[in-house]
C-alpha cells in the first residue's frame, strides 16, 4: 500500500540530513574535521562566507554593507571581510578594536547601537569614528557632550513580526519623535545624518521591510519639510538563513526592497546601508558536539550534548530551531535535547528527529555559524566551543 502521508519526524530528519549531505558536499576541506578529538567545535567555513558577502553584494548594488560584528566576531572573518572591502557595524569598544586591529579604517565603521556607554563614544570618536545611530533625547545629549559635531541617524520602530529573533521593543521610536530627535540633535550641534530601522533577526516577512521603508519615506519627507537634509538610509540587518525550514531568499528580499525604495522614495537617498550579520554567517557554521547522556523521563527521550544554552546555543533560548543530524541509521525517534549544564533552563531543542545515537556519538548543529560563539560563557565550567575557520 502506498502511504499517502509522510510522518513527520521523517520529513524533519530528512530535511536535516540532506542539508547536511549538500553542506559537506561542496565543503570537502570541511570533512577532515568532523571528528575532533575534543568537542564542541564550530567549524567555520571563509569561501561560504566570502560567497555569502558577495551574494548580498551583487543583489544590494546600491548599498554599502557593514557587516554586524556582534553575529561573530572571529579574527578570520572580520579579516575576510574586510580584504572584501566590507564596511563594519560595532556596538562596543572591544568589537571596534577587533575591526581596527585589522587596519580598517574609522570610516569604515558605525555604531547602530541605540544606547551606548559613554566610555564606548568617546573611544569611538577619539579613533576616529563619527556616525552614530540615536533613538532618545538622552543619547544626543550624551553624544553632543562626547563626540560633538558627529553624524546622527535616527532608529525608527518597524514591526518584527514573523521575525524569529525580534528587536523591536527594546529600540526605536515613531516617526514624529524620530523628527524631534533629528532637530534636537542639530540643536545640539549634531549632524542630522539619516535614519535607520530593523526588521527583526531571521526576517521571514516581507511586510517588515514594506512598514520600515513607507515609515522612513515618511520621516523622510517630514524631515525635508523642516529643512534637514538627510543623506542616509540605512535598512539594518534581517537578512533569513536556513535553518528547521528554507528561509526566504536574499534576491527575492533585494528585488522587493528595490521596488518598495522605487516606489516610496524615488530619489533615493545619497546613501543605502544595510548591515546584516546573520546572512552573512549564519549557515557557514557547522557545531560538531557529542552526545553525552541519554534518559528516559516520563513519555520523554532526553539526549545530552557536551554544549549548551551557556556555551554557545544561546538563541535556543528564544526561538531558533538548529537542524540536528548523527551518523546513524535506524527508526527515528522525537528526542529533547539537553545542554551540558546542570541548570535545567540549559535545553537547546524540544521534538528533535533522530535516530538513536550511543554516548560518544558526534552530534551536528547545522547552520550555528551566527550568535553562537559570541553568546558563549562558560557557566558550570564547561568550555566554549573552539573555533576553527577553514
Ligand atoms: C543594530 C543592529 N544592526 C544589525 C544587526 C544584525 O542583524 P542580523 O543578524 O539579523 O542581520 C543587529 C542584530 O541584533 C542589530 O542590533
Amino acid at each position: 500500500m502506498v502511504k499517502d502521508t509522510i510522518d513527520p519526524l521523517t520529513l524533519q530528519y530528512e530535511f536535516a540530513r540532506r542539508y547536511f549531505q549538500e553542506f559537506l558536499s561542496s565543503r570537502e576541506h570541511l570533512t577532515l574535521h568532523l571528528k575532533p578529538s575534543r568537542t564542541p567545535v564550530l567549524l567555520l567555513d571563509l569561501q561560504g562566507i566570502k560567497s555569502r558577502y558577495l551574494e548580498i553584494k551583487y543583489h544590494f548594488p546600491q548599498f554599502r554593507v557593514y557587516y554586524a560584528v556582534k553575529a561573530n566576531d572571529h579574527l578570520e572573518v572580520l579579516k575576510l571581510l574586510a580584504d572584501l572591502g566590507s564596511g563594519f557595524e560595532v556596538a562596543s569598544s572591544e568589537e571596534l578594536r577587533r575591526v581596527m586591529s585589522l587596519g580598517v579604517k574609522p570610516e569604515r565603521v558605525i555604531s547602530s547601537n541605540p544606547i551606548k556607554p559613554l566610555e564606548f563614544i568617546d573611544y569611538a570618536y577619539g579613533q576616529g569614528v563619527n556616525r552614530f545611530v540615536v533613538d532618545s533625547f538622552t543619547e544626543v545629549d550624551k553624544l553632543s557632550r562626547v563626540a560633538p559635531r558627529s553624524r546622527v541617524y535616527v532608529r525608527l520602530v518597524v514591526p518584527n513580526e514573523g521575525s524569529d529573533w525580534p528587536l523591536s521593543k527594546k529600540f526605536g521610536v515613531d516617526v514624529d519623535t524620530a523628527l524631534e530627535v533629528l532637530l534636537y540633535a542639530q540643536d545640539k550641534g549634531l549632524v542630522p545624518y539619516g535614519l535607520t530601522f530593523h526588521v527583526g533577526s531571521q526576517c521571514n516577512n516581507f511586510r517588515n521591510w514594506l512598514i520600515g521603508i513607507k515609515k522612513a519615506s515618511e520621516l523622510w519627507q517630514k524631515a525635508k519639510l523642516k529643512g534637514l537634509r538627510l543623506q542616509m538610509l540605512n535598512i539594518g540587518g534581517g537578512l533569513p538563513v536556513k535553518y528547521t525550514y528554507e528561509a526566504l531568499r536574499i534576491e527575492d528580499i533585494a528585488y522587493y526592497v528595490r521596488g518598495l525604495l522605487q516606489k516610496f522614495m524615488p530619489s533615493l537617498p545619497h546613501e543605502l546601508q544595510i548591515e546584516p550579520g546573520r546572512g552573512v554567517v549564519g549557515d557557514q557554521g557547522l557545531m560538531v558536539c557529542r552526545v553525552i547522556g541519554k534518559a528516559k523521563r516520563g513519555e520523554e527521550n532526553w539526549l545530552y550534548i557536551d554544549t549548551g544554552v551557556f556555551n554557545g546555543l544561546a538563541e535556543a533560548l528564544g526561538g531558533i530551531r538548529y537542524p540536528f543530524y548523527v551518523e546513524r541509521e535506524g527508526e527515528l525517534r522525537e528526542w529533547t535535547v539537553g545542554g551540558v549544564s546542570c541548570d535545567s533552563m540549559d535545553v537547546v531543542a524540544r521534538k528533535v528527529a533522530l535516530p538513536e545515537p550511543e554516548v560518544g556519538d558526534y552530534l551536528y548543529i547545522l547552520s550555528s555559524g551566527a550568535y553562537t560563539t559570541v553568546y558563549a560563557a562558560e557557566f558550570n565550567g564547561f568550555s566554549k566551543p573552539e573555533v576553527r575557520a577553514l
